[in-house]
């Protein structure tokens, strides 16, 4: 082994060793090494890391191996990220959206505001990076953050130039979609199907849902050689990170891009307004099942970029683009059976088992039937003709019943859980029956570890329902605090576990000990703790020490109630304590997120659970990612009418520096923006000799941070 200066240099010389290994295993299936001498590779760095902490790199194997063992590509952050779209489904959602940019950008009624629209191409979008003319790098688009590199296979696709024309900027970034023509698809499944036919087991052809599943399937390749053997064509929609843009509206920059030489769809237009966009829309959805390829709606985008720069995103979709989808898409076929399935709270969904069928493209064979109310309404029985429909992502649904008879009365719902065989109940007023056996029910409990390692939680790669089904069955996993219980050494023992798989599995869960808080809390399966009043609950309260804080007053405050007033009754509780408030205070969470938090945490099976997990598993603080600026942590309130912007745009501005916006004048207030016929705040303000700016020193602000 080669000799080093430092250990610095040491642990250096293993990221790249250990990389290229990886490399050499996963991606070209032709290890040099054996794994015992790569387990050693493994070993010595994290004795060296131990020894000292203040040198792990940031791409050090010890996070990174286990990212590489099911996604043979490699990750690559993107240099901004990559967005997705907010919906519109009428015409009413698309005139909102017109009036919330008039609204926030406060035109005036005569000023039109121009859009462009376009197909939404029902594909995957992809991120190409350009410097100096040359393409460098192609991500996909992952979680928006992070995506896969797939560059290699990139370059086998004829519609995306390896080189830019001499006028191209320096650094640009064409993002758009890689999509299967419609026949392309067919012609491939059916290529597939021959050659499996040819190798004697038809049973085993490989074949795509869909021409979007196809185009990810080809694309995703660790052997670019497969990539450049599908048909896979691209349409450019917009850019990411680029030194210069060549035009000041979406729809000039576009035309630039078209004439460097990516295709841009024939059916890009720019609307001077809502009628103009509604007529495109229509246009489009008329000759929608002409068109070579799938589409699933128009996109609208507001043409004048400085117009975008100031409406800004929330969260992960920009306030200047809309995709207005398409109805969705109905077949008739028959109803086999309805199956329960028993989900993580206990809740029972029947699901309808079909008689496969295509509905717009894609092959049906389960919907969901949501609840006993839903099998009622419907009145479905097994046997029955039905109408499925499907629309965009969502699980599929049954939206009619052609054999109706209402003599034969509503299919029996099982009025036992179908996995324990405990009670199933529907508590007043829900629609939903539960099985009542809760963590003496088997499928309750690995729904729970299941979700608790899944995509949108702790992400715990590798970790998916076969194994933990598995550990389950076996013992070896009861509750999450387990999963970082397990060794190498237990795995090493079970069938099927070698020495780099087993590695590869406790480096992914040990990369998911610091998670973000709010995956963490999202992750515990709480009722109405879906991802979204997660990030609000955390990014509110920062710390899982401040929010379980704030849970032990709320359980206090709600103990302390029952006391002094002897009732019980769950909504009288959520309207009157007051600590309970300062939850609902958080946006988006309001009473019912606030006792289902104290009914997880006031029971002792949980908080054991998640006490046990704190040995293991320790949750990163929210710290929020803004402009440095003389507002950062300090409070700011807006007062009177402002002239050039609206509040929401106001309040995103401070937000963006890092300030707190709130709505009155205290003593914690640092800064007024007081507007014209600022009254009693501005009053206040001055009683409290805060300082107060009017609009323009507030735009100074802003500038002042860049
Ligand atoms: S614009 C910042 N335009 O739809 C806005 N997206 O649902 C980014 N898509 O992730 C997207 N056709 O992959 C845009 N003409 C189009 C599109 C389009 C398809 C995809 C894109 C995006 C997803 C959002």
């Amino acid at each position: 082994m080669a000799t080093f200066a430092s250990p610095a240099e040491e642990l250096e010389w293993l990221a790249a060793e250990i990389a290229r290994h990886n490399r050499l295993y996963h991606d070209q299936d032709a290890p040099e090494i054996s794994d015992a001498d790569y387990d050693a590779l493994m070993r010595r760095n994290s004795e060296l890391e131990a020894a000292h902490p203040d040198l792990v790199r940031p791409d050090s194997p010890s996070r990174t191996v286990g990212a590489t063992s099911t996604s043979p590509l490699a990750k690559v952050a993107h240099a901004r990220a990559m967005l997705s779209l907010d919906n519109a489904f009428s015409d009413e959602d698309v005139a909102d959206f017109v009036d919330r940019v008039r609204r926030f950008l406060r035109l005036g009624d005569e000023e039109p505001v121009v859009m462009t629209a376009e197909p939404k191409i029902d594909g995957l979008s992809c991120s190409l990076r350009y410097e100096k003319g040359r393409l460098v790098l192609a991500a996909t688009r992952g979680d928006g953050t992070t995506g896969e590199d797939v560059t290699p296979n990139v370059r086998t696709i004829g519609d995306i130039p390896h080189q830019l024309p001499g006028e191209a900027p320096d650094v640009f970034e064409v993002r758009g979609e890689v999509y299967m023509a419609k026949a392309d698809f067919a012609a491939l499944n059916m290529r597939l199907l021959e050659e499996a036919r040819a190798a004697g087991d038809e049973s085993r052809a490989r074949q795509f849902a869909n021409p979007r599943n196809a185009a990810a399937g080809s694309l995703r390749q660790k052997d670019a050689s497969v990539t450049a053997s599908r048909p896979l064509r691209f349409l450019a929609h917009g850019w990411g990170e680029a030194s210069a843009v060549p035009g000041e509206t979406q729809y000039d920059v576009m035309r630039a891009i078209a004439a460097w030489g990516l295709p841009v769809s024939d059916d890009f237009v720019r609307c001077d307004g809502i009628e103009a966009m509604l007529a495109h829309y229509r246009r489009i959805e008329a000759k929608r099942s002409g068109l070579p390829f799938d589409i699933d709606g128009v996109v609208y985008k507001v043409d004048r970029l400085d117009w975008q720069q100031r409406l800004g995103f929330v969260a992960r979709a920009p306030r200047w683009a809309m995709a207005h989808k398409f109805p969705a898409e109905k077949a008739q076929t028959t109803l086999h059976a309805i199956d329960i399935q028993v989900g993580r709270t206990g809740k029972l969904t029947p699901v309808a088992r079909l008689e496969p069928v295509t509905v717009g493209g894609v092959v049906v064979t389960n919907a969901t039937l949501h609840n006993a109310d839903e099998i009622g309404r419907l009145n479905v029985w097994p046997g029955d003709r039905v109408v499925v429909q499907r629309a965009g992502d969502v699980i599929p649904q049954i939206v009619e019943n052609l054999s109706r008879d209402e003599t034969r009365g509503t299919w029996p719902f099982p009025e036992v859980c179908p996995e324990c065989g405990s009670a199933a109940e529907r508590e007043p007023g829900e629609v939903d029956y539960r099985c009542t056996g809760g963590l003496i029910c088997p499928a309750q409990r690995v729904e729970r570890l299941r979700h608790f390692a899944s995509r949108h939680a702790l992400d715990i790669e590798g970790l998916g329902i076969v194994h933990i089904e598995s550990f389950f069955k076996d013992g070896l996993i009861q509750a999450p605090a387990d999963i970082y219980r397990l060794t190498k050494e237990t795995l090493l023992t079970r069938e099927r576990w070698a020495e780099v798989s087993a590695a590869n599995l406790i480096a992914a869960i040990d990369a998911k000990r610091n998670p973000p808080l709010d995956r963490f809390l999202f992750a515990l399966g709480i009722r109405h703790v879906g991802e979204v009043t997660a990030r609000d609950l955390a990014r509110r309260y920062r710390s899982w020490a401040e929010l379980r804080a704030m849970v032990d007053r709320a359980i206090a405050a709600r103990d302390a109630l029952v006391q002094a007033v002897g009732e019980t009754d769950e909504k009288f509780l959520a309207r009157q304590a007051k600590e309970l408030a300062a939850i609902a205070e958080t946006p988006g969470v309001g009473p019912e997120v606030a006792l289902a938090l104290i009914d997880f945490f006031a029971e002792p099976h949980n908080a054991e659970a998640v006490a046990a997990l704190l040995d293991q598993v320790s949750p990163a603080d929210v710290v929020h990612e803004t402009r440095a600026s003389e507002v950062s942590g300090k409070t700011v309130v807006f007062t009177g009418s402002l002239e050039t912007l609206s509040r929401d745009e106001a309040k995103a501005q401070a937000e963006a520096l890092g300030a707190k916006v709130a709505g009155s004048v205290s003593a914690k207030t640092d800064l007024v923006v007081a507007g014209p016929g600022a009254g009693s705040k501005l009053k206040k303000a001055s009683d409290l000799g805060i300082r107060v700016v009017d609009e323009a020193g507030w735009a100074d602000i802003v500038k002042a941070a860049g």
